[in-house]
């Protein structure tokens, strides 16, 4: 079973919880990295240590929430050895496990609905690396 890192900023603090509750319910291993209440906070401090533990190989994939999804991204793929991509819809969801191996989602609260949000984790979290010439294209990027 995978084990799961997930963290948000304020931005993202109540989608978040929803996704957590989802994620224990469906029977993952997981961490809650914070916040743990809704306060103003810096969304890279939270990125940089999920994106840490996951190339520290703590955990296999790790869901980041802020307002847009994007501050979370553009931090966590500042550490070498993170692919995180932001979805908003379940075709790239799928596509960025299948052909690019993202090892981190990140989503926008105030983007996404929190049933489509569910949808894109749920999709995101039980679709496969495809590996084979979608290995070499990662290793060029690593
Ligand atoms: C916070 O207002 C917001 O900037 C943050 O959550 C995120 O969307 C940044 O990318």
């Amino acid at each position: 079973m995978k084990k799961i890192a997930i963290g948000s900023d304020h931005g993202g603090f109540e989608l978040k919880e929803y996704i957590i509750k989802f994620i224990k319910d469906s029977g993952y291993k997981y961490k809650d990295f914070g916040i743990y209440e809704k306060q103003p906070t810096d969304y890279p401090i939270i990125a940089k240590e999920v994106a840490q533990n996951i190339v520290d190989g703590n955990f296999n994939l790790g869901i980041l929430i802020c307002g847009s999804g994007l501050g979370m991204a553009i931090t966590a793929n500042k550490i070498k050895g993170i692919r995180a991509v932001t979805c908003s819809d379940i075709y790239s969801a799928k596509m960025s496990r299948m052909h690019n191996n993202a090892n981190i989602l990140t989503l926008g609260e105030r983007v996404l609905g929190k049933d489509l949000a569910l949808e894109i984790v749920n999709i995101w979290l039980n679709t496969e690396f495809e590996g084979g010439r979608h290995l070499n294209r990662i290793n060029m990027i690593e």
